[in-house]
């Protein structure tokens, strides 16, 4: 018989608004599995859930909840009666953990240690944990393995590695608990609906989204943050996964946590093909039939020249392989980006466009 966990699990989905959670309960529902989310809606909306629901014909059930609040996170996990929770929840961006190190490691931390608290107290003990590649900051070896050393260059990477360590501390005080803690690489594209997507509130700080932007107009051109590196063409290379592969991962980590009890388990969620800047930059050009501006700038500070996975443990651990294409990547997010220009907002109609057809 299958396991509960394989065949209809309750998911607890911290971050569930956001742009990787909700492309997990997307997986998660098409699986067959129940769905709660709790986003405090910091940095998404609840259109999200919206579409998740009209993509899957399920409506999840939704806390606009801060995991930081014991006493409703407390309430509605004994309600939920979560087989496992996903803790996506949490800020995410690494210049403003520089600038605003307590902001990050207060939120960050305080979330973890709050929800896993409740749930030790309610007895559920099975967590997969949205970890990221910045946790090996510049590696010595690439592809990079899990055993590689673990040295974050910024406050952001700092608190996935003391997250990292609180829930393994957590497993190591008490068989009962099983997690996965899952190093993600960087996640792209979208649900192939174009029904949800990335949708960053300002400027995007990362690339897909800002030349998404150029894209649809709304921004003139894409800063290229160095030409200079020690790479084929000069830009940087990174490992870009599809969202909905690294949704998968998560699937994947779910059903391996009831066999693994007693262990936390970490994985690398990554393609293990470096792609750079430039060649993303013609994949989207491609897709979206428009050229793409871009400008050279100086290197970005703090940007290491190559960072790509090695996924072999992913594989062998729980069976999962990425296995979308930079073009697929492209294509979805066009999908997404072009139907959705201001993302879950809707254009004002009296927004004037200000220059050649360029958006404010
Ligand atoms: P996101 O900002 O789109 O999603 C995070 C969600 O959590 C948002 O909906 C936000 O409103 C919510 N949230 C934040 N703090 C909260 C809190 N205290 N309580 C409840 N809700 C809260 O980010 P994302 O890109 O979907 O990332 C999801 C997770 O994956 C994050 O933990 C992030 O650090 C991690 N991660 C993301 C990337 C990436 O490139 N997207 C890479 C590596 C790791
Ligand atoms: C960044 C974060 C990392 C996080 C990841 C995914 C830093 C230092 N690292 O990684 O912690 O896990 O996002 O969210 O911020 N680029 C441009 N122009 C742009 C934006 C980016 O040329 O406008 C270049 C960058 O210099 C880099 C590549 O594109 O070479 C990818 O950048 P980005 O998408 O921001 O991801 P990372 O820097 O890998």
């Amino acid at each position: 018989m299958a396991s509960r966990l394989t065949s209809m699990a309750t998911v607890l989905v911290t971050g569930g608004a956001g742009y990787v959670g909700s492309h997990t309960c997307v997986a998660l529902l098409q699986a067959g599995h129940e769905v709660a989310v709790v986003d405090s809606l910091a940095n998404s909306s609840a259109g999200a859930i919206d579409a998740v629901a009209g993509i899957t014909g399920c409506r999840p059930r939704f806390d606009a909840v801060d995991c930081r609040d014991e006493v409703a996170l407390e309430k509605i996990i004994a309600e939920v009666r979560p087989d496992a929770v996903f803790h996506f929840a949490g800020l995410k961006s690494v210049p403003e953990s520089v600038k605003d190190p307590l902001r990050y490691y207060r939120h960050n931390l305080e979330s973890a240690a709050v929800l896993l608290s409740v749930m030790n107290r309610a007895g559920a003990h099975r967590i997969v944990f949205s970890s990221s590649a910045t946790v090996y900051g510049v590696p010595d070896e690439l592809p990079v393995a899990e055993t590689a050393s673990l040295r974050p260059c910024n406050p952001y990477g700092w608190t996935k590695l003391m997250v990292e360590r609180m829930i393994t501390d957590m497993v190591e005080a008490d068989p009962r608990w099983s997690a996965a803690l899952l190093r993600y690489f960087n996640p792209v594209g979208a649900h192939p609906s174009g029904l949800i997507g990335e949708d960053p509130g300002g400027v995007p700080g990362n690339l897909m989204p800002y030349l998404l932007q150029v894209a649809v107009g709304r921004r003139p051109a894409l800063p290229l943050y160095g030409t200079d590196y020690p790479t084929p063409d000069g830009t940087a290379r990174r490992d870009y996964i599809h969202v909905m592969d690294l949704a998968d991962g998560h699937l994947a980590a779910l059903g391996n946590l009831e066999s693994s009890a007693g262990q936390a388990m970490i994985c690398n969620l990554g393609t293990g093909r470096a792609v750079s800047v430039l060649e993303v930059i013609e994949a989207m050009e491609k897709v979206s039939g428009h050229s793409l501006p871009h400008e050279v700038c100086d290197r970005r500070p703090g940007d290491v020249p190559e960072l790509w996975a090695d996924p072999a443990q992913a594989f062998r651990d729980l069976g999962w392989s990425a296995n979308r294409t930079l073009a697929d990547m492209c294509r979805d997010a066009w999908t997404w980006q072009s139907s959705h220009p201001w993302g879950y907002r809707r254009l004002p109609p009296t927004i004037p466009t200000t220059g050649a057809g360029v958006l404010p």
